[in-house]
């Protein structure tokens, strides 16, 4: 006997105590399992949406607890309560089944005391009126628990967007996430994927991208078709098909992509190059890089040159364009990797913009006189994105690129001005039900 909620709570514990992602640690608990798809798509809905509430669902757990932390819990019984308490708030599942549901099985995994003690905090979350809760609390607070966001966020939002387009962002942050194809013309055409694709019932619509469709519904999960492992389309979000584009590149040309694993770009930009010319494909991280490697042979790509380099000092040169598309603080995907949200280091995101900020360097080094850099993040944050932009127009020429899809750039974001604001182009969930991306065009002069 499977219970989705055990699984569910085992795999938010993967989440909670590694870096792993919610998709991630399920491929991790789930793989050598034998669940019928209805169970596992169960058990993916409750890890997502429990995830996507984390900070909501503690608030609520906190007040039942009486004298201890959640965080001093065992990551198991802690995330078993959690569950329970999405049951019983969010998920419209009665209070006393769901609290039954749990308690069996903190009994079963850590006996009696910890039985009574699940049955005595779930009971008492069963009663938190959380509206009530809510409203006592200061405005940024308020619409953190709200919309399950964490407040350096609200705050960081409001003065990026305002508050009414900052709360429709986190509205759309928390809805399913869309998925996006993008046929690898590599492989097969437009048109049969197309027809493969509706034969198989998944209804399309198409997007600015000729290549790229937007899945409306499915009766198979367009990742688990045969096409799919042959390599015919690939899913990928419509904010990130776009990059290849701005890139721009030519059969024959010697690209540099300074940060490429999983390599969904560079496969696109081998793409529109028809596997002709060179692209050197680097990145820091063994494992994703061996991931990529397989992932172009799938795709059909024979252009692309993997190595395992630093991408802040790999030295190539005499590059045609070079894409830096580096680690960043994932602020736009949160739809896809609720998690994120929630692991915020302020430490690490100055690192992390320190890195992009070599990258910057390290293109221009590589790159020929006449040369393209593109750079773009899943952020939406200013300093990785526009003052990053700032930075590199000491010595590069900002170049236009064509709103396809999205918005212009930031103006002004407390104090700082960025005069290239409408010379790049952003894109957000709530604006084009896509991740939140940043993409700027940079000429080496
Ligand atoms: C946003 S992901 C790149 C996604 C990729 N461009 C794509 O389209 O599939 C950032 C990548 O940067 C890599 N990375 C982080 N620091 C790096 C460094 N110093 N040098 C090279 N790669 C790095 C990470 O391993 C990760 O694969």
């Amino acid at each position: 006997m499977i219970y989705t909620q055990e699984v569910a709570a085992e795999v938010l514990s993967i989440v909670d105590t590694t870096l792993l992602s919610e998709k991630e640690a399920l491929k991790k608990r789930l793989s050598r399992m034998k669940l019928d798809y209805k169970v596992r798509a169960s058990v993916h809905a409750y890890v997502f949406e429990t995830e996507k509430r984390k900070n909501v669902i503690d608030f609520i757990i906190s007040k039942c607890l009486k004298g201890k932390r959640i965080d001093e819990l065992d990551p198991l019984l802690r995330n078993l309560l959690r569950v329970g308490v999405y049951e019983m708030h969010f998920k419209g599942v009665h209070p006393a089944l769901a609290t039954d549901s749990i308690v069996r099985i903190v009994k079963r995994r850590f006996g009696e005391k910890m039985a009574s003690l699940a049955n005595a905090v779930l009971r008492r979350a069963e009663h938190v009126n959380l509206e009530g809760e809510i409203a006592k609390l200061d405005e940024i607070r308020k619409l953190a628990l709200e919309h399950f966001h964490p407040e350096w966020f609200v705050k960081l939002a409001i003065d990026l967007l305002g508050r009414e387009e900052a709360v429709k962002l986190m509205i759309a942050n928390n809805e399913k996430q869309t998925v996006y194809i993008r046929v690898n013309e590599l492989k097969a055409s437009i048109e049969s994927v197309r027809r493969y694709l509706e034969n198989h019932g998944v209804e399309l619509a198409e997007t600015p991208l000729p290549e790229v469709f937007k899945v409306v519904s499915y009766e198979r999960a367009p990742a688990s078709l045969d096409w799919h492992a042959e390599g015919k389309f690939v899913i990928q979000d419509l904010a990130s098909c776009l990059v290849a584009h701005v890139l721009e590149p030519e059969p024959g040309e010697k690209i540099l992509d300074l940060a490429s694993a999983p390599g969904l770009k560079a496969s696109h930009v081998a793409m529109l190059m028809e596997n002709e010319g060179k692209i050197i494909a680097v990145d820091n991280s063994e494992d994703r890089l061996r991931r990529m490697k397989a992932k172009m042979k799938e795709l059909g790509v024979r252009n692309v040159e993997c190595v395992l380099a630093d991408g802040t000092k790999f030295y190539a040169g005499d590059v045609d364009r070079v894409l830096v598309d580096p680690p960043c603080s994932s602020t736009g995907s949160f739809r896809n990797y609720p998690c994120v949200k929630w692991r915020f280091d302020e430490r690490k995101y100055r690192e992390t913009i320190k890195v992009q900020r070599k990258m910057i360097e390290n293109a221009f080094r590589n790159l020929r006189e006449g040369g393209i850099l593109v750079y773009s993040t899943c952020s939406i944050t200013f300093d990785e994105n526009e003052e990053n932009v700032l930075f590199a127009s000491r010595f590069f020429k900002v170049e236009e690129v064509k709103p396809i899809v999205g918005v212009r750039g930031i103006r002004r974001f407390r104090g700082k001005d960025f005069p290239f604001w409408d010379k790049v182009v952003r894109t957000f969930p709530h604006l084009h039900d896509c991740v939140g991306f940043f993409i700027s065009k940079l000429k080496k002069v």
